[in-house]
Order: structure tokens, then sequence, then C-alpha cells
């Protein structure tokens, strides 16, 4: 197994951050360790990871021992952590860091985000301590990141949005508006999650798509974000996927692929944050 980050990752990463990352949203603490430890291998480097998903501990345990292996040094890799939503408060955020980066087992985030948009100011402070390196936001609408880039005491800008986006969340508008911005976008849930009722993967155009170049349809899926430029996480803990996910670099979609993927879009949003649609800054309720 390879590993060294392959070179075409290397020479796509998207502005600072790689452009393919692996997703642990739901990672059973006890699969994530060994999941982590499969994909470094394989040559990922960057990893998404929330405090609210609780299993850091062991995404930690996974990092750690490949970095003691002597397979990575710890500024090889891009490791993002969020700042849930019960730890806004100014006076909580350095410790809500504090904790993911204890779990996390390391010194520093590459990456801090604001899990939903309610809340951002007291980020800045973390960069400035030096415990995280960049900041970012997500599932932000364009009105709110406007709304943040505009303000006058914006010290550190935001360098990401992670929101969700696959064929059926195609969220044109807002790429553009965040490219446009020099904001990129990271694209979660990437294969269409787990969503009950809904398989992306055995969409007939994907699948066409994918039989043509002989790749899976999740392959598919994360080949269409490279090539918008956007960064992907897609999640998994079973070796075999995480290896196959990663091959996406040896092969390149048609640009009439591209637009039919495109075409597939039906504004379909998996993870709506229901507990939160009365909040005022619940960010679904306009149309980009
Ligand atoms: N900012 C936010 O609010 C937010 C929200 C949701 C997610 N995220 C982040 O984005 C990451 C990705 O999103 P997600 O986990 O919701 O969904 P996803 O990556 O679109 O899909 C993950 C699902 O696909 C399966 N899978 C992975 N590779 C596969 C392959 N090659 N073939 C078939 N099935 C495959 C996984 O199962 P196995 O594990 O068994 O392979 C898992 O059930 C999360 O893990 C998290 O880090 C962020």
């Amino acid at each position: 197994m390879s590993q060294q980050l392959p070179r075409r990752l290397e020479s796509e990463a998207v502005g600072k951050i790689p452009i393919l990352g692996l997703g642990t949203w739901k990672a059973a603490p006890g699969e994530v360790t060994e999941a982590v430890k499969v994909a470094i291998d394989a040559g990922y480097r960057h990893f998404d990871c929330a405090y609210l998903y609780n299993n850091e501990n062991d995404v930690g345990t996974g990092i750690q021992q490949k970095i003691k292996e002597g397979v990575v040094r710890r500024e090889d890799l891009f490791i993002v952590s969020k700042l849930w939503c019960t730890y806004h408060k100014k006076a909580l955020v350095k410790t809500a860091c504090y904790k993911s980066l204890k779990a996390l087992k390391l010194d520093y985030l590459d990456l801090y985000l604001i899990h939903w948009p309610m809340g951002f100011k007291a980020m800045e402070d973390l960069v400035i301590a030096g415990l995280v390196k960049y900041i970012g936001v997500s599932n932000f609408n364009h009105e709110q990141l406007e709304r943040l880039l505009d303000k006058p005491d914006l010290r550190i800008k935001p360098i990401t949005n992670q929101i969700e986006c696959h064929p059926y969340l195609t969220q044109r508008n807002l790429i553009r508006f965040c490219q446009s911005r020099d904001v990129s976008v990271t694209a979660y849930r990437p294969l269409g999650g787990s969503c009950e009722g809904v398989d992306l993967m055995d969409d007939p155009v994907i699948k066409t798509i994918a039989q043509k170049h002989n790749k899976s349809p999740a392959q598919i899926l994360i080949r269409f974000q490279i090539q918008r430029g956007v960064i992907v996480i897609p999640k998994s803990v079973n070796p075999k996927r995480i290896q196959e996910n990663i091959q996406v670099f040896d092969f390149e979609l048609a640009e009439q692929e591209v637009d039919e993927l495109l075409c597939l879009d039906r504004d379909f949003r998996m993870a709506r944050f229901p507990i939160a649609e009365n909040h005022k800054d619940y960010p679904f309720n306009i149309e980009y």
C-alpha cells in the first residue's frame, strides 16, 4: 500500500485544504481508529472530525499511532474539527477547542469550523492563540456568509464553507458565490450518506457513467466534486471502500458527463437539522 500522498492529490489541493478527506460522522468509536490508519496508509491526509461525532478520541488514537510509526508527520496532516452549538458563547469557545485537541491528541488543529451558522467571532481568537491554523464555516447560506465577509471588524476570513453537496443537491449558486468571494467549498455527504429511501449510488445516470469509466458510482460522485474544484470528504470505515474512494485521480469525467450529473439536481437536502428550524439563523429557509 502506498504511504505517499498521490501526486495528483497534492497538485489538486484547493488552496490550503487537501481536496479529498475522510469523513468520520457515524464512524463508530470501535471502528474509526482502524479506518484512520487504513486511510493514512492509502494516502489520505485530510480528516474531517467534530466534537459532535463523539469519536475524536478514537480518531486521535489512529493518527497518533501512524505518527509514532513514522508513516506521517503531524505537519503532513490536515485535521479539521467543528465547534458545536452548545459552545458558541465567547467564554466557551476555547474550552471546546481544547476538548477536541485533547481528544485528538494534537496541539493544534489545521481548521476549526463553526458547525452551524450561529456565532463566529470568538473563533478568530483561536487562530491568534495558535490553537488552530485556519477557521471556516459550515452550513452557511450565501446571505450569512456575505454578512460575515462584509463585517468591518472581521479579522480572520473563513477559508471554507462546508455544505451538503451531491448530484441531487448540486449547490451551483452557493458554490459560485463562495468561489467568487475566495472561500473554498467542502462537500459533505457526497455519496448521499445513508439516507433512507434514497440511494444516489443506484441512480441510473450515475451507474451508466461509472460503467463507462470502469469505476464505482462512489468514485464518480467523488470525482464530480473534484472537477468542480470542490473539496470532498466521503466517510467510510470499510478498508476496501476507503481505498476505493481515493482512487479518483486516474480518470476524468467529460464535460458532458459533469453536465448530466448537474442535471440530476432536485434540491434534495438530507441534513436539515430539524430541531433548529425555528432559530433565527436557520440557514435553509432561503434559496441558497
Ligand atoms: N458539517 C456538517 O454539518 C456535516 C454534516 C454531515 C456530514 N459531515 C461530514 O461529511 C462526511 C461525509 O458525509 P456522510 O458521512 O454524511 O455521508 P457520505 O460520505 O456521503 O456517505 C457515507 C456512507 O457511504 C458509505 N460508503 C462509503 N464509501 C462507499 C463506497 N465506495 N461504496 C458504497 N458505499 C460507501 C459509508 O459506509 P461505510 O462506512 O460502511 O463504508 C456510509 O454509509 C461526514 O462523515 C462528516 O465528516 C458534515
